[in-house]
């Protein structure tokens, strides 16, 4: 960050070496672009920094699942973690697997090959993410689990995410109060991808909160499906089938994330339903318009500039061949601990949106306050 002062005097020479410097800049850029229009979805080169050229950067790599469980992986994740890395001075590649568990092995494989590092998992599931993770491990790339724990390997180095069973519990407990004390409240459940790692601890904190209104009578479970991939496609069919065979009594969702709870929705508003509590997860454009509009009762904000910076970090010192710095506490993953970092959610109803505008991860007011969500968005006072 330190930038050396000029005195009046050097500063005509100054001024025509920069010249040239920005000349040479320009035609590296030109030339780091015309690279990275060859290569698919590689968005590595220096982001325009001033130290010329990224040849010689540690590599790290970023292996994202899919863009269409949540918008999270490409729209908040992706330039977030981009920003972090090359900040913190390592060339960065992402890629995306857009849901095909071969094409990750194949980035993991091609990243490997192109001298990463570092690689920065976001697992499709626990046995591709481990065959990933051990094929890593073999030619010494250090494999960091990002936002999904990968189960039953001795090769993940980090795990870096959210405190997910929370993330679940604060889903529970937001849809008890949104249903407040309706009388035998009819339920149904919407989890994640079985084979989310993530999906089971949100379901594990949910489940201890709403199992006891099942338990007690107070509500009854209509249905408890899981969502194969996270799909919203698939969610609106099983959504659709929950109400059929319910016969439209469903009195509120536990929607594990705001992809489903949207699924949820549309199903209700094709039926032309009236609106019930639907919860969700990421705080999503989507899922904060759902809110002010009334058709969601919450969703769970989850700071991922927090979770990128901190995984980032981590990366930066191990492709670097630094000490790490950070606070971890050991997560078991059925084969050993894990050293790893959780961060913190925390729930958004429409008393408190405004909170969090301005952060980086958060949508901002006028993306959703535009358009039609105008006018609601000024009976919330937004
Ligand atoms: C993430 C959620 C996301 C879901 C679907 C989970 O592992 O923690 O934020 O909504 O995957 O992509």
């Amino acid at each position: 960050m330190s930038r050396k002062r000029s005195n009046p005097q050097t500063e005509e020479r100054d001024v025509s070496r920069r010249r040239t410097i920005w000349a040479l800049a320009a035609a590296a850029v030109l030339a780091m672009s015309v690279l990275a229009a060859c290569g698919d979805d590689d968005d590595s080169g220096d982001g325009g920094g001033g130290d010329g050229g990224g040849g010689d950067k540690p590599k790290v790599a970023v292996l994202l699942p899919d863009s269409k469980s949540s918008v999270r992986w490409e729209t908040v994740d992706r330039p977030l973690l981009q920003k972090a890395l090359e900040d913190g001075g390592v060339e960065a590649t992402i890629t995306n697997a857009e849901g095909d568990k071969s094409t990750q092995q194949q980035q993991a494989e091609q990243a490997i090959t192109n001298g990463a590092k570092v690689i920065l998992l976001v697992n499709l599931d626990s046995g591709s993410g481990a065959a990933i993770a051990a094929n890593a491990k073999s030619q010494g790339v250090k494999v960091i689990d990002y936002d999904r724990l990968t189960l039953d390997t001795d090769a993940n180095d980090y795990y870096v995410s959210f405190d997910n069973t929370e993330v679940g519990r604060l889903q529970g407990e937001g849809l008890v109060k949104c249903v407040g004390d309706k009388p035998d409240a009819q339920i149904a459940v919407l989890n994640g991808s079985p084979t989310d790692n993530n999906a089971t601890l949100f379901k594990n904190g949910y489940d201890s909160v709403i199992n006891k209104k099942f338990d007690s009578g107070d509500w009854t479970e209509v249905d408890d499906q899981s969502v194969p991939d996270w799909d919203n496609q698939k969610a609106l069919t099983i959504f659709e089938q929950i109400l059929q065979k319910a016969d439209n009594k469903v009195d509120g969702v536990l929607a594990a994330n705001d992809g489903l709870g949207n699924a949820a929705i549309s199903a209700l508003k094709q039926r032309k339903l009236p609106q019930i509590p639907v919860t969700g997860q990421d705080a999503t454009l989507e899922g904060i318009q759902n809110i002010v509009n009334g058709d969601q009762c919450m969703t769970v904000y989850k700071a991922i500039e927090k979770e990128a910076q901190a995984a980032a970090d981590l990366a930066i010192a191990l492709a670097k061949g630094d000490a790490v710095e950070a606070d971890t506490v050991p997560i078991d993953n059925g084969t050993h601990k894990v050293p790893s970092i959780l961060e913190k959610p925390v729930p958004v109803t429409k008393d408190n949106i405004a909170e969090y505008f301005g952060n980086p991860d958060y949508p901002t007011k006028e993306d959703i306050c535009a358009g039609k969500v105008a006018a609601n968005c000024d009976k919330l006072g937004l």
